[in-house]
């Protein structure tokens, strides 16, 4: 049978996951990673606390393993991500104000620097509204203020010129206040002539709630000229997993399939890992869970046929 990685080739797009390199030597989880994706996201250590553990001092080891692992699976990688409030080392805080733009500036040079030619995406810039539309307070915005977003891309591009430039944000798959927000910075950076290539929906989505406005949402941005990406993946319910819920989300994985392939501009899906016994979601929603494709034990779930059969 085809791979999920076969079959959205077939199409044009890629279908990946997300991996963290604890689960690199886990020979049963890496004969899937291998094996059934064409694509991978680098889920934790290009993250700037893995990257630039101290000012100046940048470190690949562990990012490069993940993407070394890709390059042998003949997967291309999404590099995840460059300017983010969160996982970001302790002494981004002690950073004068006047110097943390130059600071920014050169990260993303360093970084996407080390990987120039070996991304194909960048998320560039990750989380940077807050559900109202209104920007977050992290601390880019706080001490470089609103065109942080736009250095950041421009930095990104003059690092890595081949690798297409991504904002990515969660709570923006369907059209609303946030994802609004997100079209706008679009539409503004289009006008501007700021770089950016794709948006990334990442789609941390709850059971039976896929956005209505999934398809209509990235035909809109598709139609400013960018593409779109679904970049994180998963669908939690309520632990534990019975027939109902798994049915139930086997519908909502097959909708967003569907959804990305209802526009050409949609270029591909990635699962936030690809195995429940190595998702994220148990350990920050307390009872949620059971929200990937294959099980504990990498049996195949309803979801992931309902993904074959969409793709
Ligand atoms: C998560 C990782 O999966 C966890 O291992 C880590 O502890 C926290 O970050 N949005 C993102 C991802 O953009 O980087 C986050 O990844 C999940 C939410």
């Amino acid at each position: 049978a085809p791979t999920l990685g076969q079959l959205a080739a077939a199409k044009g797009r890629y279908f990946g996951s997300a991996t963290d390199n604890p689960t690199l030597t886990n020979a049963p989880y890496t004969a899937v990673l291998g094996g059934e994706f064409n694509q991978i996201t680098v889920g934790n250590t290009q993250k700037w606390m893995y990257t630039e553990p101290s000012r100046g001092q940048f470190d690949y080891t562990q990012a490069d393993r993940i993407v070394d692992f890709a390059q042998a699976h003949n997967q291309v990688v999404r590099g995840h991500t460059l300017v983010w409030h969160n996982q970001l080392p302790g002494w981004i805080d002690t950073v004068p104000a006047g110097e943390l733009l130059g600071v920014v500036r050169n990260h993303i040079a360093n970084v996407a620097g080390h990987y120039r030619g070996d991304v194909v995406h960048w998320d560039v810039v990750n989380e940077a509204f807050e559900e109202d539309g209104t920007r977050r307070q992290s601390v880019f915005q706080q001490k470089i203020g609103d065109g942080y977003i736009a250095e950041a891309f421009k930095a990104a591009r003059a690092a890595d010129p081949n690798a297409e430039l991504y904002y990515n944000d969660y709570n923006i798959e369907g059209i609303g206040a946030k994802s609004d927000a997100v079209y706008n910075l679009v539409r503004s950076f289009k006008q501007q002539g700021i770089p950016i290539d794709g948006v990334g929906l990442q789609a941390h989505l709850v059971l039976g709630q896929v956005p209505s406005t999934l398809r209509q949402n990235i035909q809109r941005f598709a139609d400013l000229g960018v593409d779109v990406a679904i970049t994180e993946l998963d669908i939690r319910m309520r632990t534990p997993r019975d027939a109902t819920k798994d049915a139930q989300q086997a519908a909502d994985y097959r909708a967003v399939t569907n959804a990305c392939l209802a526009v050409t501009r949609c270029v591909g899906i990635t699962v936030w890992d690809f195995s429940d016994g190595y998702s994220w979601i148990p350990s920050v929603f307390p009872g949620e869970g059971a929200a990937l494709i294959y099980d504990e034990n990498f049996g195949k779930k309803p979801a992931y046929w309902a993904v074959y059969e969409a793709l």
